[in-house]
């Protein structure tokens, strides 16, 4: 009786190893931007490419800001929008992250761009590893159930902040988790 049982037990085992069981590891989805636009106070009608993205202010003048344009595909959950590896950072090290009212585009100017429109966070960026969040007013928010398009302008803090980083490697990024 007892061997039988044991028999049973070993050949359901292997039964069920040998079954291909479907992949339940999570998988996140990195978003990183596809518009990136680098605007100047300095050079009002001029559009920069955003290679770096850079955000910047000398002694509380010169401004530079950065927009930034995501297409999220629908996925499930909550999304959250960080920040990890800048390339260069001085002084406050910090950046303000806004959303804006329309999508940004490439050919944008420190005077043609998105109107901006709420603070939902601020960061202390490092030049490796995720930046630390300062203030959070909304970094995270329920994922999109279709494809989304956000729009960002991200300003410099304090009177003198210089930021810059590749958008194709790090800075922002809207994380999926699935
Ligand atoms: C960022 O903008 C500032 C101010 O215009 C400029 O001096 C600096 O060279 C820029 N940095 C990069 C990497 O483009």
């Amino acid at each position: 009786m007892k061997l039988t049982l044991i028999a049973a037990v070993s050949v359901l085992s292997t039964l069920v190893s040998g079954l291909a069981l479907p992949d339940l590891t999570p998988r996140s989805l990195v978003i990183h931007p596809e518009i990136g636009a680098v605007i100047k106070e300095d050079f009002p009608k001029t559009s920069f490419p955003a290679t770096p993205a850079n955000v910047s202010r000398s002694n509380g003048q010169h401004n530079v800001k950065t927009l930034l344009g995501f297409d999220v595909p629908p996925c499930t959950g909550k999304c959250t929008i960080s920040f990890t590896d800048a390339l260069t950072a001085t002084d406050s090290r910090r950046l303000q992250l806004f959303t804006t009212i329309g999508y940004p585009a490439k050919e944008n100017t420190w005077e043609s761009k998105p109107s901006t429109n709420n603070h939902i966070g601020t960061f202390l960026v490092s030049i490796s590893g995720p930046a630390v969040v300062v203030e959070d007013f909304g970094l995270t928010f329920e994922c999109p159930k279709t494809t989304a398009k956000y729009g960002y302008e991200v300003q410099p803090v304090w009177d003198d902040d210089h930021v810059t980083w590749d958008i194709t490697t790090g800075g922002f990024i809207i994380t999926c988790p699935n």
